[in-house]
């Protein structure tokens, strides 16, 4: 069985950042799967399809022609992955992302990325759903007001436009999107290490997640920093 973490959590909890830092660190494959609902955004939007046509989102998610390489993102080949960072793309992730039929549509797609050496799957549901029997589960939070704040410094540092408190607003609706859906809520998995990063730096978040990754695999060899 390949060897699975898991890091789940709302938008801005520093998932994706912590997720790319570990799976670097121990060597392993990344799986972004809020990039699979942004793009899939993205393309909806491109075809002129609505959130409330699951059919044909559910078609289009099966037939994505996506590719992740390195930290690019190409759709039909085409690089997207500025395109996708974007407020407006995320909010309309979350809207395709609570179709039923899109979720079931992308469950292959997502556990076929377990890989030897490991996976660093990062979301809301790779605990829950996708990956239920990983072997390293974390569930990442942090205030909704420290969450705006960080995506208002990634926004900027990326040259994009941002509103602070609009971003707040923002990730509160996502939020309740995103816990209150029918399929897939983002909660706490069974058994995870929950961490409260609001007053944490990555570093002490890392060392956290790292401790617990020793824990399960103590034979593992991490190397001390790259
Ligand atoms: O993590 P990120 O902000 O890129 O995700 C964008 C949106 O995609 C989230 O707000 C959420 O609605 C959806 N998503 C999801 N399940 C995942 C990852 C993301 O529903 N595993």
């Amino acid at each position: 069985m390949t060897r699975i973490i898991t890091i789940d959590g709302p938008s801005g909890s520093g998932k994706g950042t912590i997720s790319r830092l570990l799976a670097r660190r121990l060597g392993w494959h990344m799986l972004d799967s809020g990039a699979l609902y942004r793009v899939l955004a993205l393309a909806a939007g491109r075809a002129g399809i609505d959130p409330d046509r699951a059919a044909e989102l559910a078609d289009l998610a099966r037939n994505l022609n996506l590719e992740f390489s390195g930290e690019k993102i190409l759709l039909d080949g085409e690089d997207v992955s500025r395109l996708i960072r974007t407020e407006s793309c995320g909010n309309a992730a979350s809207k395709v992302a609570a179709v039923p039929e899109v979720r079931a549509a992308l469950l292959d797609w997502q556990r076929a990325c377990a890989k030897e050496p490991g996976l660093v799957a990062d979301g809301r549901d790779m605990g829950t759903v996708v990956f239920p029997r990983a072997d390293v589960k974390i569930f990442l939070t942090a205030s909704p007001e420290e969450r705006a704040l960080r995506r208002y410094k990634q926004l900027k540092e990326k040259g994009l436009d941002a509103n602070l408190s609009n971003l707040v607003a923002e990730i509160r609706e996502r939020d309740d999107r995103d816990r209150n859906r029918s399929v897939a809520p983002l909660k706490a998995p069974a058994a995870a290490l929950e961490v409260e990063s609001t007053a944490l730096s990555i570093d002490e978040v890392l060392e956290q997640v790292l401790e617990q990754v020793k824990k399960t695999f103590p034979d593992l060899q991490i190397p001390e920093c790259d």
